[in-house]
C-alpha cells in the first residue's frame, strides 16, 4: 500500500467512526479527495479480476448519501447502515472491513459507470435485495450465508422457510439502525404478515404475553430451521415449555401421562378462548380421554356417580373436575395418585 493510500485509509476510518458514533453525515460526495481506496481488496480478488469500485463506499456515496427518485420507485439515503454492526470497520468479518457496500451488493462497476438517458434505467448493481428488480432468492441468500451460515442457521437448508423460498430479507432489514425483527416489540408484526392464524390466536382471551412484548415468537421458534417439529427450538415440546415453566418439569411421584408426553395435548401455545390456553373447556377436555375409561356417565357407581346430569355442584362451573383433581400436572404427595393434592 502506498503512503498516499495509507493516509486516505486513515481518513475514511476517522470518517466512519464519526458516522458510527452518530456525529457526522458522510462527506464523500462533498470532498472526493478525502475518500479512500477500498478497505481490503484482497490479492485473491485482484487475481480473479473481479471489479469492485476503486474507492468502495465513497464511490457509492457520491449518489446514495441522499434519497433518489428512481424510475421504479424512491430510494432512501443509504446512510443508516453506518449505525449497524455491518459497518464496524474494526471487525475483520464485517462487510465494511471487506468491500464495503459491494460485500453485499456485489461488484457493481456497471451500475456506477452507467449513464442512462433521462427516463432510462441505470445498469443494476450485481445483487438487488428488494423491489421490482430483486435478484433471485438464491442469489440474495447466498450473500448473507457467505458470512452467516453458522450458529442459528445450522438447519436453514431444508427448513420450512427455506423450502418455501423465503429470502433472509423477507424478515431482515439491513438499512436501519436496528433491524425490527431483532426487537421484541416489533418482531411479531413481521411474522404475522405471513401467519394470520397465529395473529388471530394471540388476540384471544388467553394468550402468551406476545402482544405485551414479554414473549416473542423466537423464544419458542428458530425461524432459521430446527431439528425439531414446527421450527421449535427444542426437539421435544415439553423441554421447550420447561425452559420457562420449570415447576412443571418433574419428575413427580405421580405423573399424569399426557403432561409428560406433550403439553399441547391440552394447551394451545398461541392462544385460546378458554382460560389457561386450554384447547377445550374442562370437563370436556378431560372427557375426551377419560369418558370411555371410567364411570363418568354412570349413576350410583362410584365417586363420579354424580357426574354430569346427576347434580353434583363440583362437576359444574369453571373448575369442574379441577375442584378435586387440582394437581393436574402431577403430584408429589404420597396420596396424590389421583392428583387431589
Ligand atoms: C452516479 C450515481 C450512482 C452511484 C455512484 C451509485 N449508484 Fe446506486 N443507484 C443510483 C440511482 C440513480 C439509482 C436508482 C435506480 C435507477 O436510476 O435506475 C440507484 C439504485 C441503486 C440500487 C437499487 C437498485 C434497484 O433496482 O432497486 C442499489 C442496491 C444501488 N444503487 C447500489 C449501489 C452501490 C452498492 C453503489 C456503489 C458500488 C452504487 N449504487 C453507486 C445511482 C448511483
Ligand atoms: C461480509 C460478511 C457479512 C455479510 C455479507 C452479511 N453479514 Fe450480517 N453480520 C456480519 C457481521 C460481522 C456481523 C456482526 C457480528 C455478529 O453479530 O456476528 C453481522 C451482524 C448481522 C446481524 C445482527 C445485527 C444486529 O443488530 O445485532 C444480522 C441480523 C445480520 N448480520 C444479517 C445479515 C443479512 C440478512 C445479510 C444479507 C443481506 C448479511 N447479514 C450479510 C457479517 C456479514
Ligand atoms: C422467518 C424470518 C427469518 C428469516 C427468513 C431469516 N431470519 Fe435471521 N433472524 C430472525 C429472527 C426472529 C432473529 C432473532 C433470533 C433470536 O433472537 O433468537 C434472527 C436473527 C438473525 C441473526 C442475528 C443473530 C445471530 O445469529 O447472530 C442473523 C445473523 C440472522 N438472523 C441471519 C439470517 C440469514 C443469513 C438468513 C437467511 C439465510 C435469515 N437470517 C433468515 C428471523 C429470520
Ligand atoms: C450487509 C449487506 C448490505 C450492505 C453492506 C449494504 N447493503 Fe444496501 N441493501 C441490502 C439489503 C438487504 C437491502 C434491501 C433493503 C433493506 O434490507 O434495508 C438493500 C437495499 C439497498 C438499496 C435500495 C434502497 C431501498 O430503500 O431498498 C440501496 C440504494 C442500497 N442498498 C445501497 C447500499 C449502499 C450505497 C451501501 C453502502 C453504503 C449498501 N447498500 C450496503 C444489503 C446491504
Ligand atoms: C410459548 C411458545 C411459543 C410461542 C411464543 C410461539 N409459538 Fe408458534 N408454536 C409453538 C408450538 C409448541 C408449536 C407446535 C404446535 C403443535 O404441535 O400443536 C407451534 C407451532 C407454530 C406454527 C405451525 C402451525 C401450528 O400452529 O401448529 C406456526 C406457523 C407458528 N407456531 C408461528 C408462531 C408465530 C408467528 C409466533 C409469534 C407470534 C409464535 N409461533 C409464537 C410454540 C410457540
Ligand atoms: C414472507 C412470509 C413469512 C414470514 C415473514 C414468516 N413466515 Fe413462517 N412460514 C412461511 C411459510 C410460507 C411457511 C411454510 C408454510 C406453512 O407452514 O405455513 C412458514 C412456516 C413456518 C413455521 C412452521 C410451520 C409448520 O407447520 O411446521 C413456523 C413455526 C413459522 N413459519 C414461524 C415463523 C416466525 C416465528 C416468523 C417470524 C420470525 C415467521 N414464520 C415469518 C412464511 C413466512
Ligand atoms: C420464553 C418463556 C416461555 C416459554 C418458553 C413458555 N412460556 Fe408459557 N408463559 C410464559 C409467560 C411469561 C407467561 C405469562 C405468565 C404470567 O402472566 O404470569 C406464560 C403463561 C402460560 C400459561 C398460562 C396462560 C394464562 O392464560 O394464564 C400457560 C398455560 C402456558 N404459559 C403454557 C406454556 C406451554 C404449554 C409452553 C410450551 C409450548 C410454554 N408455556 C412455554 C413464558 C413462557
Ligand atoms: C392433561 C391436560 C394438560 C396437559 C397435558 C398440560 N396441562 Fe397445563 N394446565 C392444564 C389445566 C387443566 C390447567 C388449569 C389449571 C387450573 O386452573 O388450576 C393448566 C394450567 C397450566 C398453567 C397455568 C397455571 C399454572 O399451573 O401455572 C401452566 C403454566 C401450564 N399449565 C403449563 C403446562 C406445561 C408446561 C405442560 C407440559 C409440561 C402442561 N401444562 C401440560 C392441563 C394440562
Ligand atoms: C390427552 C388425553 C388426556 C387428557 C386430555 C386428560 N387425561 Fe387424565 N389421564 C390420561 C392418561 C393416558 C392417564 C393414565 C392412564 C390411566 O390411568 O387411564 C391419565 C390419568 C389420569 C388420572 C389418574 C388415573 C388413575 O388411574 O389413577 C386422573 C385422576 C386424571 N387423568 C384426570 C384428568 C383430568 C381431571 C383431566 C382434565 C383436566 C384429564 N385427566 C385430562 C389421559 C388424559
Ligand atoms: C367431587 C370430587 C371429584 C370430582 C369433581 C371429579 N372427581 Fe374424579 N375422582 C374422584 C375420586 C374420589 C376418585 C377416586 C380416587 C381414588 O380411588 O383414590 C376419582 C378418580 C378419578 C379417575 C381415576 C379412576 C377412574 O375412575 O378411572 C379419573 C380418570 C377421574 N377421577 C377423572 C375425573 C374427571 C375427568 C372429572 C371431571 C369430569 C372428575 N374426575 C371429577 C373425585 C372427583
Amino acid at each position: 500500500m502506498s503512503a498516499r493510500n495509507r493516509i486516505r485509509g486513515f481518513a475514511v476510518l476517522v470518517l466512519l467512526c464519526a458516522m458510527i458514533f452518530g456525529t457526522a453525515k458522510p462527506a464523500f460526495a462533498a470532498d472526493p479527495q478525502q475518500s479512500a481506496a477500498p478497505s481490503a481488496a484482497t490479492a485473491a480478488d485482484e487475481a480473479s479480476g473481479t471489479l469492485y469500485s476503486a474507492r468502495g463506499v465513497a464511490t457509492c456515496m457520491k449518489c446514495h448519501d441522499t434519497a433518489i427518485n428512481g424510475p421504479d420507485r424512491t430510494y432512501k439515503a443509504s446512510t443508516s447502515i453506518f449505525q449497524t454492526p455491518h459497518a464496524t470497520k474494526g471487525d475483520a468479518r464485517a462487510p465494511f472491513a471487506q468491500h464495503d457496500c459491494e460485500s453485499c451488493h456485489g461488484p457493481s462497476e456497471a451500475h456506477v459507470a452507467s449513464h442512462p438517458a433521462p427516463g432510462q434505467k441505470r445498469a443494476l448493481p450485481a445483487v438487488v435485495f428488494n423491489g421490482p428488480n430483486a435478484s433471485p432468492v438464491s442469489a440474495r441468500n447466498e450473500v448473507c450465508l457467505s458470512c452467516h451460515q453458522n450458529g442459528l442457521r445450522m438447519d436453514w437448508v431444508g427448513s420450512q422457510h427455506q423450502d418455501n423460498n423465503l429470502a433472509c430479507v423477507s424478515c431482515h432489514t439491513i438499512h436501519v439502525a436496528k433491524d425490527p425483527i431483532l426487537v421484541k416489540a416489533t418482531q411479531p408484526e413481521k411474522c404475522f404478515g405471513c401467519h394470520a392464524e397465529q395473529r388471530a390466536l394471540t388476540l384471544q382471551f388467553s394468550h402468551h404475553p406476545v402482544r405485551e412484548g414479554k414473549v416473542v415468537c423466537s423464544d419458542c421458534h428458530n425461524p432459521h430451521g430446527s431439528a425439531g417439529p414446527s421450527l421449535l427450538k427444542k426437539v421435544r415440546v415439553t423441554d421447550l415449555c420447561y425452559g420457562c415453566h420449570a415447576d412443571k418439569r418433574g419428575p413427580m411421584l405421580w405423573e399424569h401421562q399426557p403432561v409428560r408426553e406433550d403439553c399441547t395435548n391440552c394447551h394451545n401455545p398461541h392462544g385460546s378462548v378458554n382460560p389457561r390456553l386450554l384447547k377445550e373447556k374442562v370437563p370436556f377436555l378431560c372427557l375426551d380421554c377419560h369418558a370411555a375409561t371410567n364411570d363418568m356417565g354412570g349413576v350410583g357407581v362410584s365417586v363420579h356417580s354424580n357426574a354430569p346430569g346427576s347434580g353434583s355442584l363440583y362437576l359444574y362451573g369453571d373448575r369442574s373436575c379441577l375442584n378435586c383433581h387440582s394437581q393436574i400436572h402431577g403430584s408429589n404427595s404420597p396420596s396424590g395418585s389421583t392428583f387431589f393434592r
